[in-house]
């Protein structure tokens, strides 16, 4: 009975929360990036995004999923403890890129068997390594392959993951897993690669890639993630915006509560050609590669703050975006105040929430910024309107002080509070969690569980 109570809350704030998505993507090639910028699952703070995705997992030659460095496995148990911490946090499992140039998807798609063998090995290691759920990142079905025959090919392989799922919850008595998928931003690449109403209906939600409108490939400057079109827009490039490309999602057929909008983390950079800095101004090329991020055309936002505080910073009206410029360095980019505009539009919209690409990019750390561990991301998580982070020392409580104090130089895990047995210490870290008990249940060290008294 106590079990089933605990149930029914948990499915009560679920319900709660799927109105209001954070989901944060991690990389795992972020911890290669040098020194202060390595960033790997340690690095995740568990209260900050209501989902985590781990990127990125791969297909093997048997359409079995595999992971793809050294250390992932030892990664998924680190991120998949941080929900001992926050039992809310849910953590799903990317699997894309590409194998030789190509998407390893083209082959798998293709038989019903390499479908089924792909289901299969999805299920099984989600189970194994805790995941509670499956991400899709196929850029993009159609890309590559044949665009008519990979996009019903895409239709079927969320429509029978969907089924599998459904069939592995009721036959092991456990919670369904997720089913999301990273999904492209441009018009023409959205009509190649998605039937958009058949495969909406088997997704839990879906991450619109709403960034890389613009970047150094093309002959002039232009913003990375422009919530508006701008005046010096023409042709196909009227449509590289935030608003048009949800307008088409939701013209054709996608379910606005899943539909999560993309916030980058990053900004594209750009080498102006002529004395011009203006949005549209001639450019060859991208800027110097960052100094942790070390490829040419992109900056983390870790990055951006040092750059900013010497170049020439402005904001493009027109798209509510900023833009930096130092010599012949163009930026654009995303801060708190874009954030902000992004997240009025969303609600406006009635999506679902946001998705973050990516946490590694974001001054995960509070080295740079000066405006403590994580500055977009929580700035994206406080305009959402989240409550506040539980933290050392807890919102209002009838235990007494110094709470804070509890965990210092205990081991972590859970403890009993004598001052309340309707509530029990966490701690991790060092810092010291406060957690209440479902109402009516009592938190017993026995079984390190909330129960009857
Ligand atoms: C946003 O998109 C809608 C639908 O395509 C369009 O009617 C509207 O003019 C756009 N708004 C702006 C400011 O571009």
């Amino acid at each position: 009975m106590a079990r089933l109570l605990i149930a029914l809350g948990v499915l009560l704030i679920l319900q709660i929360a799927s109105s209001n998505k954070l989901v944060c993507h991690m990389t795992n090639w972020a911890q290669y990036r040098p020194s202060i910028a390595k960033f790997t699952a340690d690095n995740i703070d568990p209260f900050l995004c209501t989902h985590v995705i781990y990127a990125l997992a791969t297909i093997n030659s048997f359409n079995q999923i595999s992971p793809i460095e050294w250390n992932d496995e030892q990664q998924f148990s680190r991120l998949n403890s941080l929900r001992n911490v926050n039992p809310a946090l849910k953590t799903l499992l990317s699997v894309g890129g590409t194998v030789n140039g190509l998407s390893p998807f083209i082959a798998m798609v293709a038989k019903p068997e390499s479908r089924a063998a792909f289901i299969r090995s999805a299920i099984s290691y989600l189970r194994t390594h805790n995941f509670d759920g499956l991400n899709l990142a196929w850029e993009y079905p159609g890309h590559n392959g044949s665009p008519l025959v990979d996009r019903e090919r895409f239709t079927l392989l969320v429509t029978e993951l969907s089924k599998a799922f459904e069939d592995d919850a009721k036959d092991n008595r456990k919670t369904q897993l997720l089913l999301s998928a990273n999904v492209a931003a441009l018009r023409p690449t959205i009509d190649k690669a998605y039937e958009v109403n058949k495969i909406a209906a088997h997704l839990d939600f879906i991450n619109v890639m709403t960034y890389d409108f613009h970047g150094h490939w093309e002959a002039a400057t232009g913003h990375n993630s422009p919530l508006y079109r701008s005046s010096v827009d023409s042709g196909s490039h009227l449509y590289h915006n935030i608003n048009a490309s949800i307008s088409h999602w939701l013209s054709l057929g996608a379910p606005s509560e899943k539909l999560l909008l993309g916030f980058p983390t990053y900004g594209r950079t750009y080498r102006l050609s002529s004395g011009a800095t203006d949005l549209g101004a001639p450019a060859n090329g991208p800027a110097d590669a960052g100094p942790y991020t070390r490829t040419a055309g992109f900056w983390a936002f870790y990055e951006i703050c040092d750059f900013t505080t010497s170049a020439t910073v402005g904001w493009i009206s027109e798209q509510e975006v900023p833009y930096a410029t130092y010599g012949s360095s163009w930026l654009g980019y995303d801060d708190q105040r874009s954030y902000s505009s992004k997240v009025q539009w969303m609600t406006a919209t009635n999506l679902g929430g946001a998705h973050v690409w990516t946490l590694d990019m974001d001054d995960f750390g509070g080295y740079f910024c000066s405006s403590g561990p994580y500055p977009l991301v929580n700035h994206l998580r406080m305009s959402m309107g989240f409550a506040p982070k539980p933290t050392t020392t807890p919102a209002p409580t009838t235990t007494r002080d110094p709470i804070a104090e509890f965990c210092h130089g205990r081991p972590d895990g859970l403890y009993e509070n004598a001052a309340d047995k309707t509530t029990y210490f966490q701690c991790f870290k060092g810092n010291t969690y406060l957690h209440r008990c479902q109402p009516g249940l009592i938190y017993w060290d026995s079984c390190k569980c909330c129960n009857w008294p």
